[in-house]
Formats: structure tokens, sequence, C-alpha cells
């Protein structure tokens, strides 16, 4: 029988589509996915730590590994991802969880073959981390179990540095990925009967795929992928509203294989606090581009992201929150407790937000949008 492989994935689109790619390894590696984790030769925690939620839940289901491990030593742990990234935790699971047998960052995530050799050949504890990402590889098989719905990624890494996020951190610097292999990969894609694709980068707006010289914006590239032949749609994720162009509206618009959806995090409403959280534009220049987009295209839908809590938030900052959220009216909403993350700047801020205050504030924001959803 084969051997039998699963991935438990944590946090966002980008870390599915990850493992996605160690799903095709390991099916190159001549291993098909388990139904039941009790089954696997192979259980692979593909880790997030945007909120330390996210980190516990590892911990814990690390935790709840362990008997099976006792049970069956052949059984290979592996932990990577956003969460092995980060210094601190690396060292952690290096030391309190001995039992794991590989751990690797975002930046060798195309060296697990190798790992997976490493310990089922020579009995290696695999532990590996590199400070810096590479260029980007190209050639990454993906095992994409739906057919109809695939993700492609244009993108890698962030460098806007919002005050409280680890995202730049753990991902590194912004890398575009050349238009013409995102183009090929999509087109394979058609051929092979997908219908529906999504476009993943943390900051998609800042896209520049540079090829033979010439550079294609991130508008651009929607355009080139509208005009490929077949019969799909597209949407992208995530815009930043600093860097959403009136090209970039013009293209949804025009497009006529992209949907009309745009998530458009805002992240607060008080402009103290969109200062403080480094985000580099005020209530009114979001609105502003909210406006546009609704004038260009009244039917588009905008989803958005918001943090309660942020360090110094005042009341009437989160005031200034929900009136924002009235006056925007969101088809979906995103809505997130403040969770310090060690190495952030906002970690030093001053005025923590009491713990009780961030869960009043968020159901308070959760029961408006719940009440602007009905009309
Ligand atoms: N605490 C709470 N929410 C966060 N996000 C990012 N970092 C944090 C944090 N430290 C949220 C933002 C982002 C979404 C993906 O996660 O709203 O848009
Ligand atoms: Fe984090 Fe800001 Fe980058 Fe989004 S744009 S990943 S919130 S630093």
């Amino acid at each position: 029988m084969a051997k039998q492989y699963k991935i438990i994935t944590y946090g966002c689109q980008m870390n599915e589509h990850e493992s996605e790619k160690l799903a095709g390894f390991l099916t190159e590696e001549g291993y098909e996915p388990a139904e039941d984790k009790a089954d696997a030769d192979v259980i692979v925690l593909n880790t997030c730590c945007v909120r330390a939620g996210a980190e516990s839940r590892v911990y814990g289901n690390l935790g709840a590994l362990l008997p099976l491990k006792r049970q069956k030593p052949s059984l290979i742990l592996a932990v990577c991802g956003c969460m092995a990234q980060n210094e601190q935790a690396f060292e952690t699971l290096k030391t309190r969880y001995p039992y794991v047998d590989i751990v690797f960052g975002t930046h060798n995530f195309d060296k697990f073959r190798e790992f997976l050799r490493r310990r089922t050949e020579a009995g290696e504890r695999v532990l590996e981390r590199e400070e810096s990402n590479g260029p980007i590889v190209e050639g990454g098989v993906y095992r994409r179990d739906k057919k109809s719905r695939a993700y492609v990624n244009i993108m890698y890494g962030c460098d806007n540095f919002c005050s409280y996020c680890i995202v730049p951190y753990v991902r590194g610097r912004e890398r575009s990925r050349e238009p013409r292999y995102i183009l090929q990969e999509i087109g394979e894609l058609i051929e092979r009967g997908a219908k529906e694709f999504t476009l993943l980068g943390q900051n998609v707006n800042s896209y520049l795929g540079e090829e033979n010289g010439t550079a294609t914006d991130f508008p651009g590239l929607l355009r080139r992928i509208d005009g490929l032949r077949g019969d799909f749609t597209f949407t992208f994720m995530t815009s930043h509203p600093k860097d959403l162009s009136d090209d970039t509206i013009e293209a949804v618009a025009m497009c006529a294989k992209l949907k009309k959806e745009i998530h458009l995090p805002v992240q607060s409403g008080g402009d103290a606090i969109l200062s403080a959280m480094n985000r580099n534009y005020t209530a009114a220049r979001y609105l502003d581009r909210l406006d546009k987009i609704r004038a260009r295209i009244p039917a588009c839908a905008v989803s958005s992201d918001i943090i309660v809590g942020f360090p110094g938030e005042t009341e009437a900052d989160f005031q200034a929150t929900l009136a924002l959220v009235r006056r925007a009216r969101f088809s979906t909403l995103f809505m997130f407790m403040y969770s310090e993350r060690p190495g952030t700047p906002a970690a030093e801020m001053p005025d923590k937000v009491p713990e009780a205050v961030k869960k009043r504030r968020l159901k308070e924001l959760i029961e408006l949008q719940r009440e602007l959803l009905k009309n």
C-alpha cells in the first residue's frame, strides 16, 4: 500500500495554496492523501502566526499528536510555514517539541522533498530556517484537488510593514512573478477545465512583473489574463487602499471575466490609529477610493478587514470605525481583536487596550455589521 500523508493548514489562502504545493511534492514522492490522521505516514502542519490564537492552535494540535507519534514512532511530523519562520517559535519547536521531525520556514518550501528524504533515508532531524528569501523558484507542482477553482500566486512577501503585522517578517520582501509564468499556469489550468481563479498576493496592487526589459503593472496583468481564451472568471486578493489605482478600478470595470468584487481592508476608521498602524491613508482617502469604485462599478461588492483594540484606540477612534462601517456598506467584513505580535512596532506601543474592552468593541462591531446586512 502507498504511503499516506495528511496536511493540516492554518491561516490564509496563501497557506492553502502552499499546502497544494506540499501535496504536489508528496504525490511526486509516491504518497497518497490519508482519510484519517491515524493512517498517515507523514503529517504536515502548515502554520500561521498572524494572531496569537493561530499559534496556540498549532501548539495545541502538536500536543494532541504526541500519543499518535508514541504509538507509531515511524510517523513523520513536520511543522512549516509562517510560524516556523518566526525565530522565537522556531526555537520553541526545536527545543520544546523534540518529537517534531522536520521544521522549516517559508523561505525553504521548495526543499521539502529534500528534507523528507533526509528524514526517511538518513534518519536526520531536519531544522531549517533561512533568514531571507531568495529569488522565486518557478515550476512548482501543485496538487489541486478542486478541478474548477484554482489559486494562482502572482507575488510573494510584503513591504508595507503595517505596525501590527508579522507578515513582512515571516514572508520576506515583495517579489512579483513574471507575467509569462502566471499566464502559462492559468492557460494550462483552463485547458484542464478550471473555471474560476483567485490571484493571490499580500498587496496585489503593487505587483510589478518584469520580462524582457518591460514591466507589467497590476492592471496590465489583469488585462492580459482577461484576454486569455476560454470560459472562466477570476478575482484577486488582497488590495491595499494606498495602492489601489484608478487604472486598477478601470481594469475591474472593463475586464469582462473579472468578477466585480474587491477585498479592501480598512483596518480602522480613526485617522490617528491608521497613522499609528502605518497604513498611509486617512479614513477620508479610503472613502474616496470606495466612492470611486462604486461610481465606476455600481454592482461591485467590497469586503474589508478591521482590527479593534489597537494600542491607543480611544472610544472616539472606535466610534469613527463604526461610522465608517455604517457609511461603507461592506458586503463582507472580517473583524479581529488586536493581537500583539512580538517583534512588531505596535508591540512596543503604550496604552494597550484591555482585553475586556477589545471584546466589547468587537461584539459591537459584529452587531452593527449584522444589522447593516439586514437592511
Ligand atoms: N492582530 C489582529 N489582526 C491582525 N491582522 C493582521 N495582523 C493582526 C494582528 N496583529 C488582520 C488584518 C489583516 C488580516 C489578514 O489579519 O486585519 O488584514
Ligand atoms: Fe500585513 Fe500590512 Fe502587509 Fe497586509 S499590507 S500583509 S496587513 S504588513
